[in-house]
């Protein structure tokens, strides 16, 4: 198993989901893509992240991003609990998620940490790019439901450093002024840049962002 870093070709796939047999790459297309495993169906902390998901289909789908989830649970066990995530979460899953039962995909991603547990994947987070690129890798462990609030933060800066030569500061939100990135020369700003820019330092150039009205 290679070790899988930032800026890395995510490793393609076919597996069985919820939603059919699936070859990763294909089912992206030209979207974004967030892949995340979670340690095991009928769990407390799992049922409420894949319920907030679902609730999160148009924030994901607005930003061109698809969802899928993974655990080493069967198609049969995913079914089964997708009815109890609908009922006790006020949602519908709308997303594929992968029956790992051999941990095929598990152990492309590196989403079992022996030391951690020797068989459930942990919470594992993939972001990759419309070129299949890894653009962000966060793991969670079991005991801690993730902010999927801060996932979407997240893609929203990739998406502007992506389209709009921006990165984003600490504690950035939406609305927030963003941080030029280095790689733009000063006499490129006015042409990139109308709104304007503030110089803090030669190396901290700050402008408003760029993609709202
Ligand atoms: C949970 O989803 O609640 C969970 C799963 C595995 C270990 C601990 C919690």
């Amino acid at each position: 198993m290679a070790i899988l870093r930032l800026g890395d070709q995510a490793p393609n796939f076919k597996a069985q989901t919820t939603e059919g047999t699936i070859d990763f790459h294909d089912w992206l297309g030209d979207a974004w893509g967030v892949l995340f495993s979670h340690p095991a169906d009928y769990t407390p902390v799992c049922t409420t992240e894949l319920g907030t998901v679902a609730k999160y289909t148009e924030e994901f789908s607005k930003r061109n991003v698809k969802v899928a989830a993974l655990s080493v649970d069967g198609l049969e066990s995913h079914h089964g609990w997708i009815k109890d995530i609908n009922e006790t979460q006020k949602t519908t899953v709308n997303f594929p998620i992968i029956a790992d039962e051999d941990r095929k995909v598990s152990e492309l991603y590196d989403m079992i940490h022996p030391n951690a547990d020797s068989k459930l994947t942990v919470r594992s987070v993939f972001v990759v790019d419309p070129d299949r690129k890894i653009k962000l890798i966060i793991t969670y462990p079991a005991s801690t439901g993730r902010n999927f609030d801060e996932l979407i933060r997240v893609i929203d800066s990739l998406q502007l450093t992506a389209y709009h030569k921006v990165a984003t500061p600490a504690n950035w939100n939406q609305g927030d002024d963003c941080v030029i990135v280095p790689a733009v020369k000063d006499e490129q700003i006015a042409a990139l840049f109308p709104k304007g820019h503030t110089e803090v330092k030669p190396y901290l150039r700050l402008t408003p962002q760029p993609n709202l009205n």
